[in-house]
């Protein structure tokens, strides 16, 4: 293998984690810059403190090549790329808070000598305009200091496969030494054919927050076709089958559902619409997307109300938490809101995850925990599936309906089978799919609905 840069990162979150363990494995020594104490712990000790498929196993395989640091003032001179993949969550006023970039910008500003070739690299996801902030810093500040501006496009659940197979590798440069340095680190991906998009900063920037928005928005034009399916007796299914095979719109992010979730979504959506008001455009189509996606999550409870009535004493299962399946992260999860929204209403609410019970358990006390999904079963009057884990999707419906006290099924990502659903003599509601009533004769154990 060619000489490879070593590089530094900075956050071992999921975004620096997985760009610290990807580049390790194309051959880069990396120092991982970390200043939480337990998360380098978890490290040294060879864990690595998130779930995130494949990660371990990749880290054990690179974690010689992997150094961590608490500060940049521990970097070796020689590192000229330093990657920023720290948070950067909404603030109260709705803008993205990027003091910790801020910090890690300083820091960096402190303990790099003056002449040496050093670049900051972002991947955290930042508003347009950050990166000339920051080099205007650098200016006032008379550091030396490169900027470059990398998103990450990585996909929760996905980004180990996301890291080596990426759809495309964006760098925004200023033109100097860095926006080079950084392409050749991207070299190995770039020869098995990944795209490159080599533009400005500012251009970068917008590539991330644009990219993220219309997903966003495709999610939530899809559901309002599954709320206008409800009315009329179509299967979104079908129409987004028909639709997505115009290849113009294609198949991908057309699942209706109970809304999205997770921190990007939500985060990027309302970064973009606060950005353009605050430079004086009414983005009104990410109001919508917004307003969409939260009534999204709510219309959960009218389902449940129209067949269970008043929810106060009822006993209502939630079949995963995490914001997607493959992943522990609670952040912006439908969960929450739903769970919220059924505590509120007086139900009782059991509830079962494969790997995020323990997140969970922070930000919805309130909950009662099942240790398998049958148990969160138990005495329930309806379910609703929220994520759609495999071993969800797989359940042994016939089993869970001898545990259930009713008979309602809901589906909130449509991943069930109708027809199996009804069989084991269970009533299903999809979102924006006409509903199938239970096959079992009346009488038959099952009073509920
Ligand atoms: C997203 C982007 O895909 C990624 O490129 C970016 O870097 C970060 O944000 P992620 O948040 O990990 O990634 O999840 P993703 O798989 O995109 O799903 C986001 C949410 O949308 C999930 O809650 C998912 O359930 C929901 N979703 C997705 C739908 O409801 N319908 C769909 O068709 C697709």
């Amino acid at each position: 293998m060619a000489e490879r840069e070593s590089i530094a990162v900075f956050g071992a979150g999921y975004v620096g984690l997985v760009t610290a363990v990807g580049f390790a494995e194309l051959g880069s020594e990396v120092f991982l810059v970390e200043i939480e104490p337990r998360k380098r712990e978890a490290l040294e000790g060879g864990r690595v403190p998130i779930y995130e498929p494949g990660l371990q196993e990749l880290y054990d395989e690179v974690r010689g090549r992997i150094h961590l640091l608490s500060a940049a003032s521990q970097l070796p001179d020689s590192v000229r790329l330093a990657f920023v993949a720290v948070g950067t969550p909404p603030a109260p006023s709705g803008d993205a808070d990027l003091s910790a970039v801020y910090a890690v910008v300083d820091d960096l500003v402190t303990h790099t000598p003056r002449g040496a070739e050093r670049a900051v690299v972002m991947k955290s996801t930042v508003p347009c305009g950050t990166g000339k902030g920051i080099l205007r810093r650098f200016a006032e500040l008379g550091s030396d200091l490169a900027y470059v501006s990398c998103p990450e496009f990585l996909r929760e659940g996905n980004a180990v496969e996301d890291f080596f197979a990426p759809d495309r590798v964006v760098v925004g440069e200023v033109g100097d030494w860095a926006g080079e340095a950084v392409v050749d680190l991207y070299r190995p991906l770039l020869e098995q054919g990944v795209p490159l998009v080599r533009t400005d900063v500012a251009s970068a920037e917008m590539i991330k927050l644009a990219a993220n928005a219309f997903l966003a928005t495709k999610i939530s034009f899809i559901n309002e076709i599954a709320n206008v399916c409800e009315a009329t007796g179509a299967d979104v299914l079908e129409v987004a089958r028909g639709m997505g095979l115009d290849h113009r719109i294609g198949t991908a992010f057309l699942r209706a559902g109970i809304g999205y979730g997770g921190s990007c979504f939500t985060k990027d959506v309302s970064a973009l619409k606060l950005l353009a008001s605050n430079s004086g455009y009414h983005f009104q189509l990410l109001t919508a997307v917004i307003e969409v996606n939260e009534l999204q999550k709510r219309r959960v409870v009218q389902k449940l109300e129209r067949h269970l009535g008043s929810l106060a004493g009822t006993r209502i299962a939630l079949l995963g938490l995490a914001f997607k399946p493959h992943t522990d992260d609670m952040r912006g999860a439908a969960s929450v809101v739903l769970a919220g929204r059924l505590l509120g209403e007086g139900a009782e609410v059991t509830a079962y995850d494969p790997v995020a019970m323990e997140r969970a358990r922070q930000l919805l006390p309130g909950l009662e925990y099942r240790s398998d999904p049958y148990q969160a079963l138990a005495g329930a009057d309806a379910v609703v599936l929220v994520t759609e884990w495999p071993e969800l999707v797989a359940l042994d419906w016939r089993a869970a309906a001898h545990q259930m006290a009713g008979r309602l099924v809901i589906d909130g990502r449509n991943v069930l089978d109708p027809k199996t659903i009804a069989e084991a003599g269970l009533d299903y509601e999809g979102i924006g799919r006409p509903a199938v009533a239970s096959r079992q004769p009346s009488g038959a154990g099952k009073e509920g609905s």
